[in-house]
């Protein structure tokens, strides 16, 4: 049994319909520690043959025999694994990653192999002692001579200590000294017992070897042996896998700095997207505190409002509220209590100091007013009242403060059962002064029950002050509560009043607002996305050469997929990193000047708005990567190869 066997190969190419036959039933032997020189006129077939014997063709009638075992059925990964174990590749134009140094071109292979980092390294450097480049390790190519060149691929090619050794065209980019120079190392390798199949159209190249086989016409035309074959060679070869995660990625990132600037600029594109999403979900949580926090130091956003709805359209008549309102109000879950209130429009005279103000407006006191929203003195009691800082500007405008607990008239005009005028008053202290808006003064609800009475009239609660427990996220279930009881003919029962009531309307619309708004922002993700797609389509048509490479060392289509996708992994990532940068760059400078105007961070980016960012960057950068990544692994290695 022979080491390498090939049996009746026959090749054609078709042109539409027309049929070129290359090779017609090529039938040779090969044997460990031989030397073979293929010698045939250009166009004859010889690269065809070898792309055959190197397993990157696969699309051929006849056998490849490796020690005996047909490689006809072997599926993609076992001719992945074939390429990487058992072949290295040289060919006429070296065929090195331009933006790799001589090292990491050889590491490339050797990261296919499971020797550690650490005997990865030494082995680079031996190989590279071995072909006589040792000094310039960190150069890249385009700083050696072409025989230097071929010198790290004859490195690269034995990595993985393969048996095989396929050299198309070894010195056809060479001088004749450099030629030499080749030829004797190719000898030394095959002195050490590997098989060597090199291609030539050069009787002189041809010499060197240990045997000729002359390739005419598509066939083998006359096989010489010109001296004893080598002993074959002992040591094994190496276990290996397809180039790795973590390798690609240090791939990616070696590629991406090589082409920087328009990486950074794409980089740059990209952030603009996503920082403009971060800002705006930023800005949206600023604007909905800020708005919360007017509102809630003014009015207790636990306390809500409660009226009973006009029986219809057109009644004009005060629905009064009675005990079973009441009653039913205080089962409704997490209320608290139940504060009677009424209010008066027109016919409200306050005297003091022999002054008189008219209030247009009239409440009782509730818990509605915050203690923060009372500047001076404390919420009123039975017998007192208290006023807004605009009605005690009225009375004193130099020292408003002097009225806290003064004594004042109260008048209030209202209707008997007859529907006659009747005024009511009561001397009422000063308890303090609330920031309430508007003339106005608040007495407690006791106080005018006492002041009606004293000419016998009734006074019924027009509204109730409903007071809900806990968390202000108790306040909306309990305000729907309240809005869902009817009357009979199926309309609200209540109504509910009062600023309480639309602040949660409010927030509904300012999320609204700020998530179409980030929509909109989002959209510049979709120019990001496509600037993403053909930076990628770029960069697999620059590296398609490079694909080739990797894909006869050996690396699999899913590895070239994993490179794509992990370019535009570290696309998505640093893009992200860097609009998160400088959105909080731009929130801290935001925030100052509203502290110094409004006294609140207007912009508020939480780590939720940081994820967000984050996981969507990356997520469309992989998904723009779908269609070129796929691209890439698809392409077919021989023509990358044959691509300048
Ligand atoms: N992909 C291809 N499609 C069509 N014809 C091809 C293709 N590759 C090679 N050929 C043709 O096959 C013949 C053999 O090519 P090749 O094996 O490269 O020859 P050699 O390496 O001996 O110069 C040539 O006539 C060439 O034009
Ligand atoms: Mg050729």
């Amino acid at each position: 049994m022979s080491y390498l066997e090939l049996k009746n190969i026959k090749k054609s190419y078709f042109l539409g319909k027309e049929e070129f036959e290359v090779l017609k039933g090529i039938n040779l032997s090969f044997e460990e520690g031989e030397f073979v020189s293929i010698l045939g006129e250009s166009g004859g077939g010889k690269s065809t043959l070898m792309n055959i014997i190197g397993g990157l063709d696969s699309n051929y009638s006849g056998e490849v025999i490796l020690k005996g075992k047909s490689l006809k059925n072997d599926t993609n990964k076992q001719m992945d694994a074939y390429r990487r174990k058992t072949i290295g590749f040289i060919f006429q134009n070296f065929n090195l990653i331009s933006h790799l140094t001589i090292k990491q071109n050889v590491l490339v292979a050797l990261e296919m192999t499971n020797l550690s980092k650490k005997e990865q390294d030494n082995r680079a450097t031996e190989l590279l002692e071995k072909v006589g480049l040792k000094e310039h390790m960190n150069k890249y190519p385009n700083q050696l001579s072409g025989g230097q060149k071929q010198r790290v691929a004859i490195a690269r090619a034995l990595a993985a200590n393969p048996e095989i050794l396929i050299a198309d065209e070894p010195t056809g980019a060479l001088d004749s000294k450099n030629t030499e120079e080749i030829l004797q190392l190719l000898n030394e390798i095959a002195a050490e017992g590997k098989l060597i199949i090199t291609v030539t159209h050069s009787q002189h190249v041809a010499d060197y070897g240990t045997r000729i086989v002359r390739l005419a016409d598509g066939n083998i035309v006359e096989d010489i042996r010109l001296k004893p074959a080598y002993q074959p060679s002992t040591t094994p070869e190496m276990d290996t896998h397809t180039l790795r995660f973590g390798a690609t990625l240090k791939m990616a990132l070696e590629n991406m700095k090589y082409n920087l600037k328009r990486n950074l600029l794409i980089i740059f594109g990209a952030a603009i997207g996503i920082f403009s999403v971060i800002m705006m979900l930023g800005l949206g949580n600023g604007v909905k505190g800020y708005i919360n926090h007017e509102i809630y130091s003014q009015i207790n956003p636990n306390a809500v409002q409660v009226a009973k709805a006009a029986k219809n359209k057109n009644s004009q008549e005060i629905q009064y509220i009675n005990q079973s309102d009441i009653d039913r109000l205080s089962s409704v879950k997490n209320v608290d209590s139940v504060q009677k209130g009424t209010f008066a429009q027109g016919g409200v005279q306050v005297h003091y100091n022999k002054k008189s103000q008219t209030l247009p407006i009239m409440q009782t006191y509730n818990s509605t007013i915050k203690q923060k929203s009372i500047k001076k003195g404390a919420a009123p009691k039975d017998g007192e009242i208290l006023i807004s800082t605009t009605l005690a500007k009225k009375f004193n405008a130099k020292h408003p403060n002097s009225m806290l607990n003064k004594k004042i008239k109260l008048f209030v005009t209202t209707m008997d059962k007859n529907k006659k005028p009747v005024t009511v008053s009561k001397t009422l202290k000063v308890s303090g002064f609330a920031e309430l808006g508007s003339l106005t003064a608040m007495p407690t609800y006791d106080t005018m029950e006492q002041m009606y009475q004293t000419k016998n009239l009734d006074l019924k609660p027009s509204l109730v002050t409903v007071n809900i427990k806990g968390n202000v996220q108790n306040v909306q279930p309990a305000q729907d509560k309240i809005k869902s009881y009817k009357n009979d003919s199926n309309k609200s029962l209540y109504q509910i009043t009062g600023v309480g009531s639309i602040v949660s309307t409010l927030n509904t619309y300012i999320t609204l607002a700020v998530d179409v708004l980030a929509v909109i922002a989002g959209i510049s993700l979709l120019v990001s996305a496509i600037m993403i797609i053909v930076v990628l389509y770029i960069s697999v048509s620059e590296r398609t050469k490079e694909i080739g490479i990797l894909r006869a060392l050996g690396a699999s289509k899913g590895s070239i997929r994993n490179l794509f996708f992990s370019e535009a992994f570290f696309i998505g990532l640093f893009s992200a990193v860097f609009a998160i940068v400088i959105a909080f760059l731009i929130q801290m400078g935001a925030n100052s000047l509203a502290q110094a105007g409004i006294h609140y961070d207007i912009m508020q980016i939480s780590m939720g708005n940081v994820l967000t960012g984050l996981l969507v960057s990356i997520f469309i950068s992989l998904f723009a990567a779908l269609a070129p990544a796929n691209k890439a692994a698809k392409l077919d290695p021989i023509e990358s190869l044959s691509r300048e």
